[in-house]
């Protein structure tokens, strides 16, 4: 769908146990059906590492060759323009959503196999309002026809409504949650959130875990991937 390219500088240092845990999640989202394909990805707070697991896991899906579509709909703090070192001036989210620009001056084709992406834009004042009104829904809709995954990362769902407004749009979610930060309370309340928006919740994402404390002889985070218990 991409008719503009970018190249995208990633410059993560290796790790091959948080390598293992994407590939054990991209194992794991395979198996919730043909049917789910737009998939939010969000957290209780800021920081616990959405952007970073949703970049890396559409990578790993490129790589398996589905065609995958990464959307920064975090329009209140875009992070890969700066985090991939895009130099070249964009078309992102926010101008899409509020009719500036149509829906192909914003996919851009990359670098990585199969991986598309879409960005957020530059910062407006009423993300939430944005993401409500029709275009957002049709965006999802336009986009299933051709990609097998679309990955839609947002902020932080307890502070925020835009990651709850998006998941009612989208198939499924699935929750990131950083290793020893967040309270059973946030979390639970953020599953309330997502299953009050409709969505199915994939699962869960425990984020930054000590792996010494875990007693793995490695000093590196890695990630668990597993279902969420439906209470
Ligand atoms: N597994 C990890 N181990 C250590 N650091 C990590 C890990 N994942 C992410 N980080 C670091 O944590 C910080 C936050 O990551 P990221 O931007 O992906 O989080 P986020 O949840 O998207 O944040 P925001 O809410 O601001 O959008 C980054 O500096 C990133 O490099
Ligand atoms: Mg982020």
């Amino acid at each position: 769908m991409a008719i503009q390219r970018v190249i995208l500088t990633d410059s993560r240092k290796e790790d091959v146990f948080y390598e293992e845990a994407i590939k054990t999640l991209r194992t794991n989202m395979q198996f919730s059906g043909v049917e789910t394909k737009s998939i939010v990805l969000t957290s209780c707070y800021p920081n616990e590492g959405k952007s970073d697991v949703a970049f890396q896991l559409a990578v790993e899906i490129g790589k398996m060759g589905k065609r995958v579509l990464i959307i920064d709909a975090d329009i209140r703090k875009s992070s890969y323009i700066k985090r991939y070192q895009i130099k070249q001036k964009t078309n992102g989210l926010s101008q899409y959503l509020s009719g500036q620009v149509a829906l192909e001056e914003i996919i851009y084709s990359t670098n990585y196999r199969n991986l598309e992406i879409i960005f957020s834009g530059p910062y407006a004042p009423n993300p939430s309002e944005l993401l409500e009104q029709g275009r957002f829904g049709r965006l999802i809709e336009e986009t299933r026809k051709v990609y097998d995954y679309i990955l839609i990362d947002t902020p932080p769902i307890i502070s925020m409504s835009d990651a709850a407004i998006a998941a009612k749009q989208c198939d499924g979610a699935i929750l990131v949650i950083e290793s020893e930060a967040v309270s059973r309370r946030d979390a639970m309340k953020a599953k309330e959130q997502l299953t009050k928006s409709g969505c199915k919740i994939l699962g869960a994402v425990l984020n930054k875990v000590d792996m010494k404390k875990e007693k793995y002889y490695s000093k590196y985070n890695s990630y668990y991937y597993g279902k969420s218990k439906q209470e």
